[in-house]
């Protein structure tokens, strides 16, 4: 019997290029990352997931890989992978990393072959390449759409330079899609697994894990599901199986089944987690049957209302459906596809989910997203399960919403045409040292994204050591979730006002309630649970007996 440590995890992810950056060029690199691991010791995570580091053109911030077994030179080397997975095991620190099986970059060595190799050859066949409809082939083999905006197909130029078959890409044009019933592909990323298993990784995140396998003869998509492609934003729906021919499809499961036994071939309970944007719950909870993979994130956590009805729902059925396959709960409230949850939580209209903040959009109210953000934190900790941090919301920051147009990289600005602002506000640098050039994050004042002003008072130094910080307030709840085992718990609903969430959690190391009020009044602890306030997330010189709206506590008995 092994210890299945990734049950209730709390997990930090890296995003390497905005973390730290050791050599100065103004991107975040593994040495930078290595240099920096302390401080992830210190706040009291498990493991820590990077996002892509491999060899990419960097169409799509790494999520374009041209060789899965190499370090881009940006990032470093291999060996600088190898000294940042043994400081990070020396420190106690489980390492996983991201895989991106659903396309490679369009530079990949197999991608290009199959341009020169043309129509036909066994070559095109790890990729989708179909010849076009309408008069020479001129129209796009059916209507799906890019997740970035635009069609889903490019067409290729044949070798002698005329215009040839269609290729899918799901997101970038410079990201073409394998084709995943293609042998080929599956024998590549069983070597991809075992040669990061090699080299000593914990898990994996997959990426899209819901998209490798696509509907039978691509037939068109209803228009509910091309019509607006806005990253992130569609809603993949219904047990009845609406989802949309790229989504969710059943195959998917027997190469994570496949997966799994590769995993197991190795010691220390390795694990991965689904990247998949699938609802309802129980249809998420298929990725994580016993014989595929660990974990799924979930989404519809990091999506829900910030109303007491809206996430008792969520909590609910999201454990209802793991429980159904005996996997653990995950939550996570941001990662670099959405905005920060500190601005999300106070959004000044009512767009759940907006693709991109910019200067002239109305802006969010930053006092009441941290103080949303602190709460969220509290819930979040307190729940059974596995949890998802991103790196700077430990410190409260919230996204940098003025980034200048010129500045953003994401492809989803371009391909949009300008009307999606995308992902770039949550992936700026974060700050470190109020007082170092680029606020520490590099030795250099170079940044690839600019860093807004508001992130000096935010540097880690500035919260070091400051109780009613932010980031003390994470380092105390992580503490208190680990020494009362709150991951491993059970939970009750206390019956209050739809507006109050009040959960009790039972572990073998005792009963925590957690109490978040949502309502406009403020309320006595005293009237919703007896004993000691443990953790306040309006920090320890708030009234403990106390808590305003948007404030939550941790009350043991
Ligand atoms: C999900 C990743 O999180 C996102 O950043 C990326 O753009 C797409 N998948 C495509 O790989």
């Amino acid at each position: 019997m092994t210890d299945q440590w990734w049950r209730d995890a709390v997990v930090y992810q890296i995003y390497p290029r905005s973390f730290a950056d050791g050599n100065g060029d103004g991107m975040g690199d593994l040495p930078g990352i290595t240099a920096r691991l302390d401080a992830l010791a210190e706040l009291g995570i498990d493991a820590v997931w990077l996002s892509p580091f491999y060899v990419s053109p960097q169409a799509d911030a790494g999520y374009d890989v041209a060789d899965y077994r190499d370090i881009d030179p940006r990032f470093g080397s291999l060996a600088d992978f190898d000294a940042l997975a043994e400081r990070a095991h020396a420190l106690g620190l489980r390492v996983i990393v991201d895989l991106v099986p659903n396309h490679s970059s369009d530079e990949h060595g197999w991608f290009q072959q199959a341009l020169a190799a043309g129509a036909g050859t066994p070559e095109r066949g790890r990729y989708v390449f179909r010849d076009g409809k309408g008069d020479n082939g001129n129209e796009p083999p059916n209507n799906w759409q890019s997740l970035f905006g635009g069609a889903a197909w490019e067409r290729s130029t044949d070798p002698d330079g005329t215009p040839g078959q269609w290729y899918l890409h799901l997101f970038d044009v410079k990201q073409p899609d394998f084709d995943w019933t293609n042998h080929e592909v599956r024998e590549m990323f069983h070597d991809v697994l075992r040669f990061w298993l090699d080299r000593g990784v914990d898990g994996f995140r997959v990426d899209v894990a819901h998209a490798l396998i696509k509907a039978d003869g691509l037939p068109d998509a209803p228009e509910s599901s091309v019509a607006d492609p806005a990253p992130y934003e569609q809603e993949i729906e219904s047990e009845a199986g609406d989802r949309g021919p790229m989504w969710d499809q059943d195959g998917v499961h027997e190469i994570y089944r496949d997966w799994n036994k590769i995993l197991g071939e190795y010691p220390g309970d390795r694990m991965m987690v689904a990247e998949a944007w699938v609802s309802p719950p129980s249809r998420l909870a298929r990725y994580v049957r016993p014989d595929e993979m660990q974990q799924s994130f979930n989404f519809d956590f990091l999506t829900a209302r910030w109303n007491g009805p809206a996430l008792r729902a969520v909590i609910d059925s999201s454990l209802r459906a793991v429980e159904s396959v005996g996997a653990p709960a995950t939550w996570v409230m941001s990662n670099h596809d959405v905005i920060r949850h500190a601005s999300r939580l106070a959004l000044p209209g009512d767009e759940a989910r907006p693709g991109g903040i910019g200067a002239d959009d109305p802006q969010p109210d930053a006092v009441l997203g941290l103080r949303r953000a602190r709460a969220a934190t509290a819930l979040m900790l307190a729940l059974p399960g596995s949890a998802y941090v991103y790196q700077g919301e430990e410190l409260g920051l919230p996204e940098h919403t003025t980034l200048p147009d010129e500045a953003r990289e994401d492809p989803t600005w371009e391909r949009s045409g300008h009307t999606e602002r995308g992902r770039d506000g949550c992936r700026v640098p974060i700050p470190w040292e109020a007082d170092a050039p680029s606020l520490g994050f590099g030795n250099t004042s170079g940044t690839w994204l600019p860093q807004p002003a508001a992130y000096r008072t935010l540097a880690r130094d500035q919260q070091r050591g400051d109780p009613s910080s932010m980031l003390e307030f994470y380092r105390r709840a992580l503490r208190l979730r680990r020494e009362l085992q709150l991951g491993k718990g059970r939970i009750t609903w206390q019956e209050t006002d739809p507006a109050i969430l009040a959960i009790e959690i039972e572990t073998a190391a005792g009963s925590v309630t957690v109490i978040v009020n949502l309502s406009d009044e403020r309320l006595e602890v005293d009237d919703l649970a007896a004993g000691e306030v443990i953790l306040h997330s309006a920090g320890p010189s708030a009234d403990q007996r106390s808590l305003g709206s948007d404030e939550a506590v941790w009350v043991r008995r």
